[in-house]
């Protein structure tokens, strides 16, 4: 069985200079290791609030490391330096709005300014990225709500097959399409 091999990108100024522990990375990867059951690997970085780089990442772990997923984290909001979303569809192939939506729609019942999140999501090759805010509480909040629909995205793209433990959530995959 292919393990599967899934990028995380935390995008902050500060946590690039070290001046904030990685928490939103970290975040990640406690809920993957929750979710999943089937093996996998994280291609993992930090980078600053700067389009081209953040570009440069996810092209890199998307040709080079065969990601089949890249998850992001923070630089969706409408501060002057949050570029995540415009670096994210400068990459991609195809855009997959329901995502975003999808996380707004649910994350609002939450918090108000859960409308301030320019989060998106697309694919690029065989890789499907993410956005996902940067506060720890809101990446599970919006995780949540889309990682049932990701295996069976992965599965569209070719990619490897992601078990869930079914305890904690349940991936969806329709028995015909
Ligand atoms: N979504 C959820 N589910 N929970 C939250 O607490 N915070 C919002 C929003 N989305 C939030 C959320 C806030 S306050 C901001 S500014 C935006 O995400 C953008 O966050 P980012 O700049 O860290 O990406």
């Amino acid at each position: 069985m292919e393990i599967a091999r899934i990028g995380i990108i935390n995008v902050s100024d500060r946590a690039s200079q070290g001046v904030y522990e990685d928490l939103p990375g970290k975040e990640v990867v406690r809920l993957l290791n929750e979710y999943l059951t089937s093996e996998w690997e994280k291609e993992y970085a930090v980078v600053p609030d700067e389009a081209d780089q953040i570009s440069r990442k996810l092209t890199e772990m998307a040709d080079q490391k065969a990601c089949c997923l890249i998850i992001t984290t923070g630089g969706t909001g409408p501060a002057k330096r949050d570029v995540t979303p415009e670096a994210t569809e400068a990459v991609c192939d195809k855009m997959m709005p329901g995502f975003g939506e999808a996380m707004r729609a649910e994350s609002l019942k939450i918090v108000p300014t859960a409308i301030l999140s320019r989060q998106v999501a697309g694919i690029r090759n065989q890789t499907l990225i993410i956005n996902l805010p940067g506060k720890p509480k809101a990446i599970k909040e919006c995780l949540d709500v889309v990682f049932p629909a990701v295996p069976y995205c992965i599965d569209l793209l070719e990619g490897p097959h992601l078990e869930t433990n079914p305890d904690i959530l349940s991936a969806f995959r329709p028995k015909s399409k």
